[in-house]
Order: C-alpha cells, then sequence, then structure tokens
C-alpha cells in the first residue's frame, strides 16, 4: 500500500511488517527517511519524521543558505544520490556529457501510484498482479542535461519486499553517456550495524562474514562479467545484537548477473550509506536522445525477526515472485550426473549402464555432461561445435533418449554457449565472434574465449544451434555452464563510443537466450551453473528454477556453503548431489549416509558412478530417494531454521524445515569431529505450534538394526528406537538433546511429525 501526502511531502509505503517513508526538502530535493518496522497512520501524520533530514541543522538547504549548497549536499539523506555536485560518498549516476563533463544533480518532477508491476524490459524482474503489488514511480530531472530519471518502487501487499528499480530517459536533444547507474541506495545513521558480504573461491562459493565498517567502507563487488565465486550482488546490515531469530536485518539483493558493486560506507559524521547496482567499472551507456536506460532491480527486505526472518521473506518472495517453474512444475527430478561419474570418458554403452543402476535406484534423469559434442574428449576444445560427437554417440541423442525413455528416465544435456574453443569449427569461422581488444591477443582461460553477445548475429547463431539440439530429441532438462570470467570486453561489432556497454550487453544477450528457451520449450527444466556456482544470482534464478551451487559436493565444504547461500535463497533452488568418497575435490572420506543427508536441503541428485560402489551402499541409495521424495515438499515450500552453524560452532551444523502449517518438518545435523568425553548437544527447534505435540524421530537406513514399529508406512521410518514425544512448547522453549553419533563427519536426518489432537492429549 502506498500513501502521498502533498502536504508533508511524504510518500509512505507499507508492506505487512514494513515501512519506507521518501520525504521531499523544499518541494525539489528527494530525500529517504526512514526503511524498518511498520509505522502506524497515514503519509500525513509522518510529519515528524522529516525532522529526521536533519535540514534544521546546518549546513542548511540551499533554500535558506545558498552559501552551503555543497555541503548540504554531502550531508543530506539522498533518496538517490548522484556524482560530482558535492555528495562525496558512492552515487547511484553519473553522467557525462557532450563536453565531456560529469554530474547529475536531481530534482523532483513528478510522480504516480499504479496497481501491480511493470517488467523490466530485457532484463529479470519479479512480477505480481494488481492485487498483489502497487508500483511508485517518483520521477527527477537534471534540468542542465534534460534528462528524467524515473525511479520504481514495487510494493508488495503479501510480502515484506520493496523492489526498486531505476530508468534514464534522455529527454534531451544531445546523447549522453551514463558511466554509473546502480539501482538503489539506503542511507541511514550507523547505530551499530554489521554489513553481511560472501567472499569465496571455486569449490568454496558464498562463505557468510560479518564485518564492522567502522568509519569506513566493505565492499561486494565483481569485476568478472558475473557475480562470480567471490562475492555475491548483495548487502545485509545486522544490527550490534542480531541473530537468528531477533534483531534488525536489512537485505538488498540485486536481480542480475554480471558485474556489480555493493559498498556500504560509514562516512565522519556517522551516516551509513549502501549502494547496490551494475558495477561502473568499464561502464559507459550511450544514450541517443529519446532513449532510455533501464537498471537491474533490487529486492530489498527488512526483519525485525534477525537473520532467519529476512531469510524466510527472500525464500517466499523468490518462490512466489521471481521463479517461473517449467510447465510441468510438479517434476522434480532426481538427476545422475555423468560429470564425476566419467567426466569426458564416455560411450553410449557406459552411459545406458549408469542409467539402468540410476533408474533400479529410482533416479528419474541422466543428465549427460559436459563431453557429448564436436570432438570434445578434453577442455582443450569444441565449445562452439553443438553437434553430437558421433564417436561417443553413434545412435545420437534421440536413440538415447528413446533408451532411457525405456528405462523410465529422461535426458538431460550439458551447453556451455557463451564460449568458444579456439580449437573449434565455430572459431575457425568467425574469429571476430569473440570478446577482444583489436590491439591485443584475449586472454584464455580453460583454454576458451567468451563469444561476443553484443553482437545480434552471435546470439541468434546460439539460439539456432541450441534450438536445433534441442528439437532433435525428447531432452527434458538443460544444464547452462559458463566456465569462465569474462576479460578482454571489447567488441568488433560494437562502435568505439559503444564499448562501455560490452559487459552489461553480454548479460542481456544471455537473458535472451534464456527467454528464447523458456519460450519455446516451455517444459524444459533449466538449471544455471558457472563453473560450480559463480553465477548464482537472482537474475539466473527469474530463468532457471535451480542452480548449481558448486563443484565441492563435500558435505563440510557444503554446510559452509549452504549457509551462504540458504541465507538467501529457498533450498529447492541449490543445485546439490551426492558424490563420491573420497571426493575429487578436497579428498575426504565420508559415509555414503552423511554425504546422501547433506545433499537432500536441495534439488538432490547423484554425481558418482553408482556402478562402482559396493553392494551394501548401494542398497542405501532407493531409500535415500524414497526419503528425498518424502522430504520434497516441505524441503521446497517450507521455512527455513538455522539451528546451529559450522562457521560458528567449527564442529556441528544444524538446519529445521518445517511445513508453513507446522505439521511436519525435518531437521538436519552434522558432527563434523568426534571428540571424546562431552555431553550431548542441547537444541532448540523453531518453527513448531507450541499448543501440539510433536514426535522426532531418526532416520535409520538399512543396515542399522532397531526394534520395528509394526503397521509403520515408511519403511525407514519402522524403528522404534530415538522417537521423542514431546509438546511444541517444550521443544520450542526447553529444547532436547541430541546425543553425539560415534565416528566423523556423521550426519542425521530426524522427521518432526505433529501428532493428531486425539493421540496429542494422551501423549501430553
Ligand atoms: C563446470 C561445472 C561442472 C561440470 C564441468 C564440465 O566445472 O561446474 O559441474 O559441468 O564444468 O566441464
Amino acid at each position: 500500500m502506498i500513501d502521498w501526502s502533498e502536504e508533508t511531502g511524504i510518500w509512505k509505503l507499507d508492506t505487512p511488517g514494513t515501512t519506507y517513508l521518501i520525504g521531499l526538502c523544499e518541494g525539489r530535493w528527494l530525500g529517504h527517511l526512514y526503511y524498518g518496522e511498520r509505522l502506524q497512520g497515514t503519509a500525513a501524520q509522518m510529519a515528524p519524521a522529516l525532522g529526521l533530514l536533519r535540514t534544521g541543522e546546518p549546513p542548511l538547504p540551499p533554500g535558506e543558505d545558498i552559501g552551503e549548497e555543497a555541503g548540504f549536499r554531502n550531508v543530506f539523506p539522498w533518496e538517490f544520490p548522484t556524482c560530482g555536485g558535492g555528495d562525496f560518498h558512492e552515487g547511484c549516476l553519473d553522467v557525462r556529457d557532450e563536453f565531456g563533463q560529469s554530474g547529475a544533480v536531481l530534482t523532483f518532477a513528478g510522480a504516480s501510484i499504479t496497481p501491480g508491476k511493470p517488467s523490466l524490459e530485457g532484463l529479470p524482474a519479479s512480477f505480481a498482479g494488481e492485487s498483489e503489488a502497487d508500483t511508485l514511480t517518483i520521477t527527477l530531472r537534471d534540468e542542465a542535461l534534460g534528462f528524467s530519471v524515473e525511479l520504481l518502487y514495487g510494493v508488495f501487499r503479501d510480502l515484506d519486499v520493496i523492489t526498486r528499480s531505476v530508468r534514464v530517459v534522455n529527454r534531451g536533444e544531445r546523447a549522453l553517456h551514463l558511466t554509473q547507474v546502480l539501482s538503489a541506495a539506503l542511507s541511514m545513521d550507523q547505530e551499530g550495524y554489521r554489513v553481511i558480504t560472501m567472499p569465496g573461491s571455486w569449490a568454496r562459493e558464498r562463505r557468510l562474514q560479518l564485518s564492522d565498517p567502522g568509519c569506513g567502507t566493505v565492499i561486494s563487488e565483481s569485476l568478472r562479467g558475473e557475480p562470480s565465486h567471490a562475492a555475491q550482488p548483495f548487502v545485509g546490515l545486522v544490527s550490534e545484537k542480531a541473530d537468528q531469530e531477533s534483531g534488525r536485518v536489512y537485505g538488498l539483493h540485486l536481480v542480475y548477473s554480471g558485474n556489480f558493486l555493493g559498498r556500504t560506507q560509514v562516512d565522519e559524521n556517522g551516516m551509513l550509506r549502501a549502494v547496490l547496482g551494475i558495477h561502473p567499472w568499464h561502464f559507459d551507456w550511450k544514450l541517443a536522445p529519446g532513449e532510455s536506460f533501464v537498471a537491474p532491480e533490487v529486492v530489498c527486505t527488512f526483519s525485525a525477526q534477525g537473520l532467519g526472518g529476512m531469510s524466510r521473506t527472500l525464500h517466499d518472495f523468490y518462490r512466489r515472485h521471481l521463479i517461473r517453474r517449467p510447465q510441468n512444475g510438479a517434476w522434480h527430478p532426481i538427476l545422475i550426473n555423468s560429470w564425476e561419474a566419467a567426466y569426458f570418458d564416455f560411450d553410449e554403452e557406459k552411459l545406458l549402464s549408469l542409467a539402468r543402476t540410476a533408474s533400479a535406484a529410482g533416479c528419474d534423469l541422466l543428465v549427460v555432461d559436459d563431453g557429448w559434442f564436436g570432438e570434445r574428449d578434453s577442455d582443450a576444445g569444441s565449445l562452439g561445435d553443438w553437434w553430437v560427437n558421433p564417436g561417443k554417440l553413434p545412435h545420437g541423442l534421440a536413440w538415447l533418449s528413446a533408451r532411457l525413455r525405456e528405462l523410465g528416465m529422461r535426458l538431460g544435456l550439458w551447453f556451455e554457449p557463451e564460449m568458444v574453443s579456439p580449437d573449434s569449427d565455430l572459431f575457425r569461422a568467425h574469429p571476430d565472434w569473440v570478446q577482444r581488444c583489436r590491439s591485443r591477443e584475449p586472454a584464455q582461460c580453460r583454454n576458451q574465449y567468451v563469444l561476443d553477445f553484443s553482437n545480434p548475429a552471435v546470439v541468434e547463431y546460439i539460439c539456432a544451434c541450441m534450438d536445433h539440439i534441442l528439437d532433435s530429441a525428447d531432452i527434458a532438462y538443460v544444464k547452462w555452464d559458463m566456465n569462465r570470467s569474462l576479460t578482454d570486453a571489447g567488441s568488433s561489432y560494437l562502435p568505439a563510443d559503444r564499448q562501455g556497454e560490452v559487459f552489461h550487453r553480454h548479460v542481456l544477450g544471455l537473458y535472451r537466450i534464456q527467454e528464447h528457451l523458456r519460450e519455446r520449450y516451455p517444459s524444459l527444466l533449466l538449471e544455471n551453473c558457472s563453473s560450480g556456482g559463480a553465477r548464482f544470482d537472482p537474475g539466473m534464478l527469474y530463468y532457471s528454477p535451480q542452480i548449481w551451487a558448486s563443484d565441492n559436493m563435500d558435505p563440510v565444504s557444503r554446510a559452509l556453503t549452504l549457509e551462504g547461500t540458504a541465507l538467501l535463497y529457498p533450498l529447492s533452488v541449490i543445485g546439490s548431489h551426492v558424490c563420491k568418497s573420497p571426493g575429487d575435490i578436497v579428498g575426504r572420506r565420508v559415509p555414503l549416509s552423511t554425504r546422501a543427508i547433506c545433499a537432500m536441503p536441495g534439488t538432490f541428485g547423484y554425481e558418482l558412478d553408482l556402478r562402482a560402489l559396493p553392494e551394501r551402499e548401494r542398497a542405501q541409495i532407493p531409500e535415500q530417494i524414497c526419503v528425498r521424495r518424502l522430504l520434497q515438499e516441505v524441503s521446497d515450500e517450507g521455512d527455513l531454521y538455522r539451528i546451529a552453524s559450522l562457521r560458528e560452532s567449527g564442529d556441528f551444523d544444524c538446519i529445521e524445515v518445517m511445513a508453513k502449517d507446522r505439521s511436519e518438518g525435518y531437521l538436519f545435523a552434522l558432527q563434523v569431529l568426534e571428540e571424546p568425553s562431552m555431553r550431548s548437544r542441547h537444541i532448540r527447534l523453531a518453527g513448531l505450534d507450541p499448543h501440539r505435540t510433536y514426535t522426532v524421530q531418526r532416520v535409520l537406513w538399512p543396515g542399522e538394526d532397531d526394534e520395528e514399529i509394526p503397521g509403520q508406512r515408511e519403511p525407514y521410518l519402522r524403528q522404534k528406537r530415538e522417537v521423542l514425544t514431546a509438546g511444541g512448547d517444550v521443544l520450542l522453549r526447553a529444547g532436547m538433546l541430541l546425543q553425539r553419533p560415534k565416528g566423523d563427519f556423521v550426519a542425521e536426518l530426524f522427521v518432526i511429525r505433529a501428532v493428531e489432537s486425539g493421540e496429542s492429549r494422551q501423549a501430553r
């Protein structure tokens, strides 16, 4: 709901539990007043909040003291700060004019409120019907340069989310160059906030970090053409005393898959400013008269219920308003992936024998990963040559998919569409189709170059290649990979004054092809991937309902990556597989049950040669799949609670997922190293109904002997041992004990179920 008061010059944006206030100073300058817990009353009643602009303190606004205008500009809490006019913090907008001079000064020009939420041309964005959200558009104008800026606020009615994006329109007669267009800023007093970032590396993605900015700056950024392994396009602010379930937390998340800058600065006056958007480095967008530029959306949320509150809002938001599942959305295949099972070394017989074992265990989908095309037997060549390798698959894909159908399975295929190998027919035919700067050879990475997606002919060509393959067989799933950073960002297609557009145009081209796939193959399940999890962002989520989180599937590493990833993303999108032991990346020996349990909070699949497992382990797999299917709905749709963090404890990780109706849920617990002479672990559950009674029961795998409960439906819950029955209030408040399992790297899975009311009374 959006309310505007002409009298006070205040816009009041309300979501169910939050309020966002924007105020006008002197009828011209747009300031940020407040974002936080919901305030009662109308915009007209918010007049006292205008005091928060501190316009009564020197340096006074220009209307009162023109001699201190520059000083005023540096202290005013701008709603959309610009560069060059006296504000020495990071701005959102900088514009270069025909004289080569830069800067922008924006004043208020008008506003409108409309029901619903418009889409953003060529960009991913959250969606909402007219009854689900309203949009506030505030127009600002730069009188000197003749352009306008529309600030778009999507205010959601069902969740505590406000989205922001920006459209710059050149209304003048001369071309302008946008050299910085960030999507959102948040200015407020620093009240002890720490900043969340997610540094990482290949196989070590999104490791949560909290930093105190002091009087200084915390930066999260990427210059690699994608968000990268090393950062997440997110700015999080956490109040001093906040924890998982209490305290103030702000989250700003950019719906974008390219270079980004998230910068949180605390200045000498104690003002905190956070900005987020496309990185200005190597960004220079020429805006001809009449043209407009749209900056990607930022999802803003505020939680007074700690980090967990923020996570659950974002999870619901992405599930309801960003992710577009394929037409057959109910299909959640459990897959077997050929990569770590065979790498490049496969043929039809090997794939089919892998599929036979997987299908017998209950898998639905065989993903033929890298190596099925061109003459690809290693990563040294063939990217771009998207035709079937006749040496490996002489009968072709249609034949393979038909054989899989006979086994009750579908076929999935790996592509890396943005890339070309120097040793490929595509590169030999079109050497000018790669990104490169004219005066030097481009740098290779994993023996490959990046295609120039700013050239529409290249984008069209890749669409046609993918269509050709996808039309040729029954292909249910595509894994879209991207295995190198963008360097040498130059285009032989664009003129000299548009070379600063290459990074962004690459992302737009990527979005175009993925949108094309969605339209042409509405039932295709797309999973994005980038050398593991280097492009795990809300932008990709708009096109693919799941994203590969990391090449590292080791449970201990994964627990750390999951903490960062699941802070923002629902479990349903987090690509996770069971790997071999010792794993190829960290070499840790981990029991199969632990590897399986730790892959369950995610999409779930297997990425190892199941045929090579000892019979005793292979026998566990059908039950693992059965348990995973039982978890599916709660895991995908439920509320996530972090009970313990390996990052904090060093030896124990624990998460809980509860259905929205609080009738059932699961608890995942991982012990890293066993320590002798330690007492049991005391945990408190979350998300239960205090008035109901629950049972908590550990899942036992075949071979873990115990007494059978006659009549128990699910075989894996047949044993009686370790069933705890207690009131929700007891489990929530007094908590429960988890016995320490024997051994290192042991994961346990517990099923939590509400007891029907009759039984419930008896039990209590
Ligand atoms: C990347 C992906 C892997 C696999 C390989 C294939 O590294 O992250 O899952 O697909 O490429 O080359």
